[in-house]
């Protein structure tokens, strides 16, 4: 009796450990500890003994079972780690997968990258960033600017003038900024003004009534053409590399005296001369020059003391070039086809 009863735990113990699954564990379970399972079947055999012989064999019998409990315990575990592990290896996640439902994300305009990347560079000079009004007074954007009232160099510039109000335009550049900043902060100065100008223009490929400046201006004793030159060459050569040139020729502007046309060499032929430049192997990107004395006084200067030089970049126009562009009507069209290209 003691050794069927010693056996059947054997038994138990090898099957026990080949069973994978949970109903094959269970139904081992009946078998062997269930009521009409083996043990209890050896058990009934029990009542025929002795009974001396009986609390022996109950006692093995006892042991037997607590053996099986805890073999089949053993087991129950290691099975259910098993299957766990299987199903999360079934059930993994791509975590680089996008998820399904996000919001639809903008992107900066083109304008703006261009505009924050010179922010970045200008300030790392020491210039402050200036905001000015876009619908400014004819004052601002002309008079204190050297272009009085009926000269003809106000021809040069295509101006919306507002309806009932004669002293108000929208501002055809951002230069009337260099008289705000003197007189906000007076001297020594260094600041640039990005920012929307507006001309009456027909618009095609090339023409645009809105479009974009970035207006540069230092104020300072003892500033020269060569200080100007040389921010403007780093400024290009941020822009198209350190083997770019600039190439400055006389050019008039009422608010500078002498006044420059500023060109970098062509990036794309690197000056060989292309479509891109026209075949001449410059880009026009900017106007320049040192800040005549009547804009020195109108900004409440000193002209005998201090000096400085002012340029305006075509901001617009450094977009169309860096990204390709060949319509400048894409920029302000909020078509989305185009934006969500940047
Ligand atoms: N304001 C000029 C323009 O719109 C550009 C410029 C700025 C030229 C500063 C010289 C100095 O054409």
């Amino acid at each position: 009796m003691k050794d069927r009863l010693q056996q059947l735990k054997k038994e138990f113990a090898e099957i026990v450990d080949h069973v994978v699954d949970r109903e094959t564990l269970e139904e081992l379970k009946t078998q062997f500890l269930g009521r009409k399972g083996k043990l209890n079947g050896l058990m009934k055999e029990m009542a025929n003994l002795a009974d001396e012989e009986r609390k022996l064999v109950g006692a093995v019998a006892n042991e037997v079972k607590e053996a099986i409990e805890a073999a089949f315990g053993e087991a129950e575990c290691r099975v259910s780690k098993a299957s766990m592990a299987s199903s999360a290896a079934k059930e993994w996640i791509d975590v680089t997968e996008p998820a399904l439902h996000t919001r639809p994300r903008g992107t900066l305009h083109p304008v703006t990258r261009v505009q924050q990347d010179l922010e970045e560079l200008f300030t790392s000079m020491g210039f402050m960033v200036l905001d000015g009004p876009e619908l400014e007074s004819d004052f601002y954007n002309f008079t204190a600017l050297n272009i009085p009232p009926s000269h003809p160099a106000r021809d040069m510039q295509d101006t919306f003038y507002v309806d009932g109000r004669p002293d108000t335009v929208m501002r055809t550049q951002t230069s009337p900024v260099q008289i705000r900043g003197m007189r906000a902060y007076g001297v020594p100065l260094r600041l640039i003004a990005p920012g929307r100008v507006f001309r009456n223009e027909a618009t095609d490929v090339r023409h645009e009534h809105t479009f974009h400046q970035l207006e540069g201006l230092v104020v300072d004793k003892g500033i020269s053409m060569a200080h100007m030159k040389a921010v403007l060459e780093v400024v290009a050569q941020h822009l198209y590399g350190q083997d770019t040139k600039i190439r400055l020729r006389p050019k008039f502007y009422p608010f500078v005296e002498p006044g420059v046309n500023g060109e970098v060499t062509c990036y794309l032929c690197k000056g060989q001369g292309c479509r891109l430049c026209k075949h001449s192997g410059w880009l026009e990107i900017f106007g320049a020059g040192m800040v005549h004395p009547n804009v020195l006084k109108e900004g409440g200067v000193d002209p005998d003391v201090y000096s400085g030089f002012a340029f305006g970049f075509g901001l617009t126009r450094l977009v169309m070039l860096k990204y390709g562009i060949d319509d400048i009507r894409h920029l302000e069209s909020g078509d989305l086809r185009f934006l969500k290209q940047f």
